[in-house]
């Protein structure tokens, strides 16, 4: 697939395993004419159910490009469990942290024939707090990067955990990165600025920014954006991305920046069929690249590149393991 060879042209260093932390669900996704109103009876046109969750999706999307990807998380012991682990282990994920709770999350979209999505989430396992046992200390020291969202912040006790695993991932001399997702307006402020304050890579849209800088205009916001974290990359959609980085940000090979840099890159001209995982495809693409050394310039472009290629594809990540469920459309 031309996806996996422009991604893999560089091999990732086996000391830069990274660490996810955080949901797995299930994504029930449809497609129906317009969202009825209350009462009303309507149509299913089609549908699909695969693995979703924003870090479930990038550690596929990761494993997949072949970057050494540790996940943890919580799902229950039922079929939906089971689908996750099969479909991580299909794409080369290291589900050995999973750890297991009563019932799987699962979140249902109904998108509408405008692309418009409207969302109901359970988020179930995927809210409990996660033991720190032995194993997951070890990844602490073991993985170059932690990435983890802002999901994993909603909660005081899962907070209070991960929290705890990314101060220790900075212990070690490791990077923490951070997906704020649509929410992080809902986090406590002390949560939030403890775990901004870890946070070496922040990798927020353009509602997330808007709400981390107090800035709806755009320039402004990223103006401020700069001072949120030493590396902010920003997703924009069809206007592709945008970063910032601060002197002294580490690279993944341990050298340090020495001066400020910005970068800017287009999107993939692309027809998108569904969004769905555009933001947590961004993450990986992005992520891979700077794991395997490569320039900043090419963290955005990867980011956009695998990002422009799921958004052609009807799920979160069919691009990656074929969808357990779909009609045919
Ligand atoms: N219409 C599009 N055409 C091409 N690429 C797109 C399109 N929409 C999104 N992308 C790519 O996906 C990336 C992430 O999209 P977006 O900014 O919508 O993130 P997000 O809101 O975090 O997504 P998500 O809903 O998955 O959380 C963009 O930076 C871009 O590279
Ligand atoms: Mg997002």
């Amino acid at each position: 697939m031309e996806v996996a060879s422009q991604n893999s042209s560089k091999p990732v260093p086996v000391e830069n395993q990274i660490l996810v932390v955080g949901d797995a669900l299930i994504d029930h996704q449809y497609w129906i004419d317009r969202m009825p109103r209350a009462g009303e009876d309507s149509v299913i046109l089609s549908f699909l159910k695969n693995v979703g969750g924003s870090a479930a999706n990038t550690a596929i999307a990761l494993a997949f490009l072949g970057v050494p990807t540790k996940f943890y998380g919580t799902i229950g012991r039922d079929p939906d469990g089971v689908l996750i682990v099969d479909q991580m282990q299909a794409v080369g994920v290291d589900i050995s942290g999973i750890q297991w709770g009563e019932v799987t999350g699962f979140t249902i979209t109904m998108i509408d024939q405008t692309s418009e999505r409207t969302m109901f989430s359970f988020r179930g396992a995927s809210s409990n707090a996660l033991s720190i046992d032995s194993p997951l200390l070890k990844s602490t020291k073991s993985s170059r990067v932690l990435l983890t969202s802002g999901y994993q912040l909603l909660y005081p006790d899962q907070a209070q955990v991960v929290l705890s695993i990314a101060e220790r991932v900075k212990a070690e001399g490791n990077l923490v990165a951070l997906d704020p997702s649509p929410l992080i307006g809902d986090v406590p402020e002390e949560i939030r600025s403890r775990m901004l304050g870890i946070t070496d890579i922040l990798l927020p849209n353009r509602h997330e920014i808007a709400v981390l800088t107090g800035e709806e205009d755009l320039s402004t916001a990223l103006e401020k954006a700069r001072h949120l974290s030493k590396c902010v990359a920003v997703k924009l959609g069809s206007r592709g991305a945008w970063m910032a980085i601060q002197e002294g940000f580490q690279f993944a090979d341990g050298q340090r920046v020495s001066s400020d840099l910005c970068f800017q890159a287009p999107a993939k001209q692309v027809q998108a069929v569904d969004t769905t995982g555009a933001g947590d495809a961004f993450n990986a693409g992005f992520l891979a690249s700077f794991l395997r050394d490569e320039t900043p310039e090419n963290w955005l472009r990867s980011g956009n590149n695998l990002a422009g290629e799921v958004v052609q594809h009807r799920g979160a990540v069919s691009l990656f393991c074929s969808p357990s469920q779909t009609s045919a459309k």
